[in-house]
């Protein structure tokens, strides 16, 4: 079966904040994981681990989001500013009960955005906050000139305002930050936004409302109908386990086939979601300007023996992924309404890209998935007509002169074949890798950091018709790209 890829028509643009990550106040997902402090052994610039920034910086990370998630809700941003050894020590109630010294607040938050040339996204705290703290928060990132928090900000060691491209009005209001009803939330998210200074013109501040529980199709009807003018865009979450059951939801490593199958099968449920959550959405607005954000997925298993209950440190396999490119062909297909997502978490923490221990830091599978669809980024979809092979799944962008094809062979054992027709003649390979796994729960360890590696992909050819022909080893991902 050959897919004839629509290179004469141009698909909506696959905006490059779809890669983008979520870093919480969990674990070691900031401290250790990112933040080490000025006077750590370990390398940093500014307090900041230099093995992961530099990692991260290659897979051009294009937001990241903080300071939560649940942490969010009980964050007060008052205690994170200001000479750090005054900070007020607080207790992550949420994540472990452990004592954080809220050594990194925003200024540190804002650093590590500049070192890696991200935009901010920002969660305000609504669940035990108030509309004059985030008001206040937002003046003191955001106002240039004289102003009580511009003040107080340049007291404190900032002189000019930051951006801040995105900010989340509440997180998971329906459940963690505050178990509203959806007509509630409507009004409280109306109340926040109307006192969210938007002090400069040119650079508008992106409202963010928080959005459905995976399938609470109700939530998205009644928030985008009572509040959906004064947003940009209202977030999902939606997590991938191998069970139904959050308390014994499944092991990252070392599971049975059967395991495999459900993962592939609930990751791919993220395109029902979608479409559906997109439907309403569209009975109040046609014409899509409010995007639909996914700013967490990703699996979620069984915390890793051993390790710190409530600090979500899970393993990370070819499944993983597999997951990951599942989930980015399934928000490039629905680019049109999908404009920014958040892989949880950025490191340590549940679908991490990174894994560190002490001042060592291996890259995991899910990281390579991240490298191999960089080419994406800000490209335009285009749509293949043809029915996809069993245990395969695509996705094909145009930018400039290069056509750029990802695909993901979901089967454990079989190779698989994909054979496509560009219209338009695309003849010179430029560049084709790919990550394959030798078992189920293949993955890198900090003694074995290069089990998973992209290596380059050569089972792929163009005949002198165009035609391209890619065979896919079992549990592997590939990205080719092509140019005219
Ligand atoms: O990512 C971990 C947690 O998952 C987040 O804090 C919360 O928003 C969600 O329930």
């Amino acid at each position: 079966m050959v897919i004839e890829l629509m290179t004469e028509n141009s698909g909506a643009k696959v905006s490059k904040y779809i890669y983008g990550q979520f870093s919480e106040h969990l674990g070691t997902g900031i401290y250790g994981g990112i933040y080490v402090g000025k006077k750590s052994s370990i390398k940093n610039v500014n307090g900041m681990r230099s093995d992961v920034v530099n990692a991260l910086k290659e897979i051009h990370l294009p937001v990241l989001r903080w300071p939560g998630g649940l942490f969010a809700d009980t964050y007060h941003w008052q205690q994170g500013v200001g000479p750090q050894d005054k900070r007020q020590l607080i207790v992550n109630t949420n994540w472990g009960d452990v004592v954080e010294d809220n050594a990194f607040g925003t200024h540190e938050y804002f650093e590590l955005l500049r070192q890696l040339g991200a935009e901010a996204y920002i969660n305000a705290n609504v669940g035990s906050g108030t509309v004059q703290e985030m008001a206040d928060w937002v003046e003191y990132m955001t106002r240039s000139g004289k102003s009580p928090m511009a003040d107080l900000r340049q007291k404190n060691g900032q002189r000019e305002p930051w951006k801040l491209k995105f900010f989340g009005i509440g997180n998971e209001s329906w459940g963690g930050g505050g178990h509203m009803r959806p007509e509630y939330y409507a009004d409280v998210y109306r109340q926040y936004e109307c006192f969210l200074p938007q002090n400069n013109k040119k650079h508008p501040i992106y409202r963010s409302a928080c959005g459905p529980n995976v399938d609470d199709y109700n939530w998205t009807d009644k928030v985008v109908k009572y509040a959906g003018e004064y947003m940009d865009g209202i977030s999902l979450h939606y997590y991938t386990l191998p069970t139904n059951d959050w308390h014994h939801k499944g092991s990252a490593t070392n599971f049975p086939e059967g395991q495999w199958h459900s993962v592939i099968q609930k990751a791919g449920r993220m395109d029902e979601l979608l479409t559906r959550h997109s439907t309403i959405m569209d009975k109040y607005d046609p014409e899509k300007r409010i995007n639909l954000n996914v700013d967490e997925w990703g699996t979620w298993y069984d915390e890793t023996p051993g390790t710190h209950e409530g600090f979500l440190q899970q393993q990370n396999t070819i499944r993983d992924a597999m997951v990951a490119a599942i989930n980015f062909n399934i928000f490039h297909k629905h680019a049109d309404r999908v404009k920014l997502t958040c892989i949880a978490q950025t490191v340590n923490v549940l679908q991490a890209m990174l894994l560190t221990k002490d001042d060592q830091m291996i890259k995991t599978p899910t990281y390579y998935v991240f490298d191999l669809y960089k080419n994406h980024m800000g490209a335009n979809v285009v749509q293949g007509i043809g029915k996809t092979p069993k245990d395969l799944t695509y996705t094909a962008s145009q930018k400039d002169n290069q056509l750029t094809i990802s695909i993901a062979n979901t089967s454990i054992n079989d190779s698989n074949e994909m054979t496509f027709k560009p219209q338009m003649n695309y003849s010179k390979i430029v560049s084709s890798y790919e990550i394959v796994g030798n078992k189920m729960d293949a993955h890198n360890t900090f003694e074995e950091p290069d089990n998973i590696v992209e290596k380059e992909f050569k089972d792929v050819l163009i005949n002198k018709d165009g035609i391209i022909k890619a065979k896919l080893a079992p549990m592997s991902v590939v990205t080719i790209v092509i140019e005219k």
